[in-house]
């Protein structure tokens, strides 16, 4: 598995996404995801899986240090105390010491970067999160994270797949060397279906899936979090790594509509 060098961490290009999954399906899922070999997982306070992937991670008897695990703050939990405060929440149920990645989750309407920052700069110093970043944000929230607070955030997570464009956001974030890890990578399953992506799989004896994601990380600077729940898909995801996409591939992606986005952060200021 390649890996993102960013701000001091190690980050496993391909990981397992996991909203909408809880309990013991989530266990189970993530515990089946490590035995196949995946070894970043993403969750957050929000997605009320944390226990479950904490049990997961205990099970496995995984090194420590071979494991990446994100998780992310609330927007409502913006506040310096109130972060602290669900980042123990968040620790306690992973079952973990530290984390690999903290990510402010959602912009607010009303939120103090300049605060929010010196508390996960603080929990980065403390040694409990290995990194810092953000999810959601473009580029006029990236600019005064990045040029006026300086901030050494290590990746903005965003929605990124075969059919959105991130042209400008993926120009700003590699011109500072910032990784872009693309959540809903197969658009939240609707890549799977696209008679496009299934007709370049089948010259490669591949999925559409696959294609989608292959297409991904065949990027620089972009990891992504698939989430699957099922054994099948999520071996499926792990063998994307072995395709190959040429140009024609490349071309007709191209042509797929930009325009699909399936989350909107609505309140957050434009997206560019
Ligand atoms: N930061 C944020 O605000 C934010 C927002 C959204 C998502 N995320 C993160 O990104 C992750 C991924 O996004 P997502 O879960 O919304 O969407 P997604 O990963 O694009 O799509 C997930 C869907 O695709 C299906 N699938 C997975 N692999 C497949 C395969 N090989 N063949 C066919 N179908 C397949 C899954 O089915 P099964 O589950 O049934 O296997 C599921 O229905 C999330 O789980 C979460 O960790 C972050």
């Amino acid at each position: 598995m390649e890996h993102l060098q960013t701000q001091g961490i190690s980050l496993p290009r391909l990981g397992l996404g996991t909203f909408r999954m809880q309990g013991e399906v989530c266990r189970a899922a993530v515990e089946c995801a490590l035995g196949l070999g995946y070894r970043h997982i993403d969750t957050a306070e929000m997605y009320g899986n944390e226990d479950a992937i904490g049990a997961a991670i205990a099970a496995s008897g995984i090194t420590r240090g071979d494991l990446h695990v994100t998780t992310k703050v609330w927007n409502e939990n913006l506040a310096p105390e109130a972060i602290r405060r669900a980042f123990d929440a968040s620790l306690k149920k992973l079952r973990l010491n530290h984390v690999d990645l903290y990510l402010v989750h959602w912009p607010a309407r009303s939120m103090n970067l300049p605060a929010i920052f010196e508390t996960l700069l603080r929990l980065k110093q403390e040694g409990r999160a290995r990194a810092i970043g953000v999810a959601n944000f473009n580029i006029a929230l990236l600019k005064t994270v990045v040029e006026e607070i300086r901030a050494p955030i290590a990746c903005n997570q965003v929605e990124y797949h075969v059919m959105l464009d991130q042209t400008p956001l993926r120009k700003y974030l590699a011109a500072k060397s910032i990784p872009l890890v693309a959540y809903c990578p197969l658009a939240q399953g609707r890549a799977a279906s696209d008679p496009t992506l299934a007709s370049i799989g089948r010259k490669h004896g591949a999925s559409a899936a696959q294609v989608a994601l292959k297409w991904l990380l065949d990027q620089e600077g972009v990891a992504a979090i698939p989430k699957a729940s099922r054994s099948e898909s999520q071996k499926a995801n792990l063998d994307c790594l072995k395709l190959r996409l040429d140009d024609a591939d490349r071309r007709a992606i191209a042509a797929l509509p930009k325009d699909k986005r399936c989350v909107n952060p609505g309140f957050a200021p434009a997206w560019d």
